[in-house]
């Protein structure tokens, strides 16, 4: 059985969904911890299921490698084979994706490599692009630069707006997560491999 901890920063609805997949018995992980760098409304959802929380408030911290020291020794308490970055809004350090690499994957709400960063969906709708997507990457020490594992099109409407938009592609992301997440749990993805063959 695959060990998680999943990371949020906000509403926690690719989280909600692992959790849902992962209430099932027959799914081969399981969420063992959800960490936030704030208080973040997704913390519910952990609490629905009875999944320990903890928080590294950004803003206690003076610098990110602080940050992200509290952040590896939470993480160590719980020993997770897998770390899920799901809407965590924060780059974590280079010491922490050195530490977790490659057993650490992101959802991103673009198809990487277009749209990186912390506003792909604002980006891709004032490009006008009429297709954007959702990705799975292995996290490495870039920004959304990572091996990508998963990623599928997700097309941009007319009239389309931010929310609009990123309500598309979440659906799209969380089938994704819970896709790949299964793949790694059952050995069918190795993200060693996936690492080294990028
Ligand atoms: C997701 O689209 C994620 O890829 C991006 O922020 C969004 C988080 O949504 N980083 P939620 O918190 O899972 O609802």
């Amino acid at each position: 059985m695959l060990t998680v901890a999943v990371l949020i920063s906000g509403t926690g609805s690719n989280l909600r969904a692992l959790l849902d997949a992962a209430a099932d018995p027959g799914y081969p992980a399981r969420i063992v911890v959800v960490g936030a760098d704030r208080e973040a409304e997704g913390f519910a959802h952990a609490e629905e299921y009875g999944i320990p929380t903890f928080l590294v408030p950004w803003r206690e911290f003076d610098t990110r490698d602080e940050w992200g020291a509290e952040l590896a020794a939470q993480l160590a308490v719980w020993q997770p084979d897998l770390v899920v970055l799901s809407g965590l809004m924060r780059l974590l350090p280079p010491a922490v994706v050195e530490a977790w690499a490659p057993r650490i994957v992101n959802t991103h709400p673009a198809y990487l490599p277009e749209f990186p960063g912390a506003h792909a969906v604002r980006d891709a709708l004032e490009a006008g692009v009429v297709q954007t997507g959702a990705s799975v990457i292995v996290v490495d020490d870039g920004v959304d630069t990572g091996p990508i594992v998963a990623q599928e099109r997700v097309p941009v409407l007319p009239g389309d707006d931010l929310h609009s938009l990123h309500e598309r592609i979440k659906p799209v992301e969380r089938s994704l997560l819970i896709d790949v997440v299964r793949r790694i749990a059952t050995g069918e993805l190795d993200l060693a491999a996936a690492s080294t063959t990028s």
